[in-house]
């Protein structure tokens, strides 16, 4: 019996969110917030605290900086019962990563500072570590500027050990949507991205062809489209679960919540019409409250909201 239920590698810092700015961000003037909250960030790190929330057992590779916000990170991922011992602090001037997010009325503004996220590279990785899994999970492919170039070989390896693999591509800051991305797509069991990234990658406005089009490259796509939910395809079979309805207060985090939900019942061989819907239990889940794992740690509040939507975790 493997040691862990998925094994992560990826970035690990905090998201600084401000709301109540407004959409249009006039320069040079003096824009007053009315709520913050620093909390855990990265889609990495929030996959890996809810899927350990969910009941998986977690291990998980990062690099941070030396720093007071990625020990705060660090410390939040722990408490999360997830294993932590591969985090390696890296010295020297480089800071851990951070995401300021500015969550205006209609549009939000994500700054990234990429920091140690960019130095994660292919030899800071144990294998072994990693392949102690049942299922190895990757996010933020276009953030992993370190590893990137190395990702098929890290496929390869993770599945010639027997492990399932999910891919979350999320954003390409560039806005390119090239690279390697096409060459692992061999070694993908579920890809997760959302609506937009689902058009940008296979370079179509419509997303019934982009859905089309990924599942003849991977066995299983589910595509996240926010407050309408989830939509998959699994060869020529297509399935659509409905968004729950709730009070957001941000969405941020909202699609690695998602992937956690899913994830956790995939992990557990459910049928995939569940898979959905706990996946857009846990995405809802989110979006009560700031940020990707506030909601996710209140152990009281998640199980009610999990029993109330008729999940049992
Ligand atoms: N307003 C909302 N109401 C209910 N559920 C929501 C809402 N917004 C998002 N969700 C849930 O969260 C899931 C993920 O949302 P979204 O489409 O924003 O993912 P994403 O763009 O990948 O997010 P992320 O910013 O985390 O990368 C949706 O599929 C849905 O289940
Ligand atoms: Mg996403």
């Amino acid at each position: 019996m493997p040691r862990f239920d998925v094994t992560i590698a990826g970035e690990l810092n905090l998201d600084l969110i401000l709301h109540g700015l407004p959409s249009e961000l006039p320069p040079e003037r003096e824009l007053l917030a009315d709520r913050m909250m620093l909390t855990l960030g990265s889609s990495s790190a929030i996959v890996a605290h809810n899927l350990s929330a969910l009941g998986s057992r977690v291990g998980f590779i990062s690099r941070i900086g030396d720093d007071p916000l990625g020990q705060i990170a660090l410390d939040r991922l722990a408490a999360g019962g997830v294993d932590v011992s591969k985090v390696r602090k890296l010295g020297g001037d480089t800071k851990s990563g951070l995401t300021v997010i500015l969550q205006g009325d209609r549009y939000r503004h994500i700054i990234t500072y990429a920091g140690t996220i960019f130095d994660l590279t292919f030899e800071d990785l144990d294998l072994g570590y990693l392949a102690d899994s049942r299922h190895f999970h990757f996010s933020s492919f276009y953030l992993q500027r370190g590893l990137r170039s190395r990702v098929v070989e890290l496929f390869q390896r993770i599945k010639a050990a027997g492990l399932t693999i999910s891919l979350d591509p999320n954003d390409d800051p560039d806005d390119l949507w090239q690279g390697e991305l096409m060459k692992v797509f061999p070694y993908v069991d579920v890809f997760l991205p959302n609506a937009r990234e689902a058009r940008k990658i296979t370079g179509t406005e419509n997303l019934e062809t982009a859905m089309a089009h990924l599942a003849k490259l991977v066995p299983l796509v589910v595509v996240k489209v926010g407050a309408e939910g989830a939509i998959a395809q699994r060869g020529l079979e297509c399935f659509a679960s409905p968004a729950l309805k709730v009070n957001a207060v941000d969405a941020v985090g909202a699609g690695d919540s998602f992937d956690a939900g899913l994830l956790s019942q995939y992990l557990r061989g459910s049928d995939l019409p569940t898979c959905l819907a706990v996946g857009n239990v846990a995405g809802a889940l989110s979006t009560t409250r700031a940020g990707g794992t506030e909601a996710f740690r209140d152990a009281g509040y998640r199980q009610q909201f999990f029993r109330a939507n008729g999940v049992e975790v």
